[in-house]
């Protein structure tokens, strides 16, 4: 049963205790985002309504016309873009998504450039974001932070929306939303998302990026999912429960060379050793078995996908670039694209593009 309460009306206990899947619904408004914080609070039809509005963003910024209609729409906006974690391409492609759509990006990217320094505490901080931004874009550490900022800010006056850009070993949203939309392109004239193959290889304890396109994969009928590692980089419990639950097929295999021929997808990640408790720890993980090599590429389909989140750390070879079934560049692309639809949707402008796309471009 989906909950109608607002947030505001739900105790900080009640929501900590929630499944993700009650809760999700929650941070959305009219089955549309407002917050944007678990892959959860996503429907098919939310990621189909995305992904075109991503495509039409893109058509409509190649004309200077274009671009600029796009720059008018919320150009009465400014962004915080809070990031207490290092990042290049999220960072840079919600700095790059915002000046698209006309809104003023500021940035805090190191907690002790700010008062958290004279002992504040981070949702104080936060909240003093809230009163001087419309939109707060976060990556922190910590698991479930963005969630306990918004549900605390919706006992506020200045209940701002809040994008979660990757909390701790937990979720990251927006990447699993770009991951989508790449498939989603990449598979347009093959029958789209459904009915496909998707092996994940490398750390799959600690990659978040793996734990939300999960989910997100669970919208799509008939999506195998294949978990390929070292056993002691499994994917965690929660995320195949979670599977189990909604009856989506999966495996979970030691074995790199076997699922590779039955892949549609192949989404690699890279050694999360910052999180190791003492620096080094997974250093003595033969990983090397996890990494793709020119091998790997013989036995894959030529209609396959490579994918990566990145950053990547040799996991796969530069070489392998130029393959044209390797596209992590492109995700990198359509990240900055699906991040302008998501912005846009959270503000309501989305039927405006929809609308213009149509008069200039249908
Ligand atoms: C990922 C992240 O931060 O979780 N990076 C990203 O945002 N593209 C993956 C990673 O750091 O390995």
């Amino acid at each position: 049963m989906k909950d109608a309460r607002p947030l505001r009306d739900i105790t900080w206990n009640e929501l900590q205790e929630m499944d993700a899947g009650r809760k999700g619904p929650l941070f959305n408004r009219h089955d549309r985002p407002y917050h944007c914080l678990i892959a959860q609070q996503f429907s098919r039809e939310m990621l189909d309504r995305l992904g075109d509005l991503a495509t039409a963003v893109r058509r409509i910024a190649k004309s200077k016309a274009g671009s600029r209609f796009l720059a008018g729409l919320l150009d009465h906006k400014r962004a915080m873009i809070y990031f207490s974690q290092p990042s290049s391409r999220t960072f840079l492609s919600f700095y790059a998504a915002c000046q698209i759509l006309g809104i003023k990006p500021s940035e805090v990217r190191d907690a002790a450039t700010s008062s958290e320094m004279k002992g504040e505490s981070p949702e104080d901080t936060v909240r003093t974001f809230s009163s001087y931004f419309d939109l707060l874009i976060m990556r922190t550490p910590k698991q479930g932070f963005a969630e306990k900022m918004a549900w605390l800010l919706s006992n506020t006056d200045r209940p701002v929306p809040i994008i979660n850009a990757g909390s701790g070993k937990d979720q990251h949203p927006t990447q699993a939303l770009l991951d989508i939309y790449t498939l989603q392109r990449s598979f347009e004239r093959a029958g789209g998302i459904d009915g496909k193959t998707v092996v994940f290889v490398g750390d799959l304890a600690r990659g978040r990026t793996v734990r939300s396109l999960s989910c997100l994969l669970t919208n799509y009928r008939d999506v195998r999912q294949c978990f390929v590692t070292d056993p002691r980089l499994q994917v965690p419990d929660d995320v195949l429960e979670q599977l189990k639950a909604k009856g989506v097929e999966y495996e979970v295999s030691d074995d790199f060379a076997a699922a590779v021929p039955r892949a549609d997808a192949i989404y690699m990640t890279r050694i999360q050793d910052e999180w190791d408790k003492t620096p080094g720890e997974s250093g003595h993980l033969d990983i090397s078995r996890y990494s793709l090599t020119a091998k790997h590429l013989a036995q894959l389909k030529m209609t396959a996908v490579l994918m990566h989140p990145l950053p990547r750390r040799g996991e796969i070879e530069v070489a392998i670039d130029r393959d044209p079934r390797a596209i992590y560049w492109r995700q990198v692309r359509n990240g900055m694209w699906i991040r302008v639809a998501l912005i846009a949707t959270v503000f309501n402008v989305d039927a405006q593009i929809l609308e213009y796309y149509k008069l200039n471009h249908a």
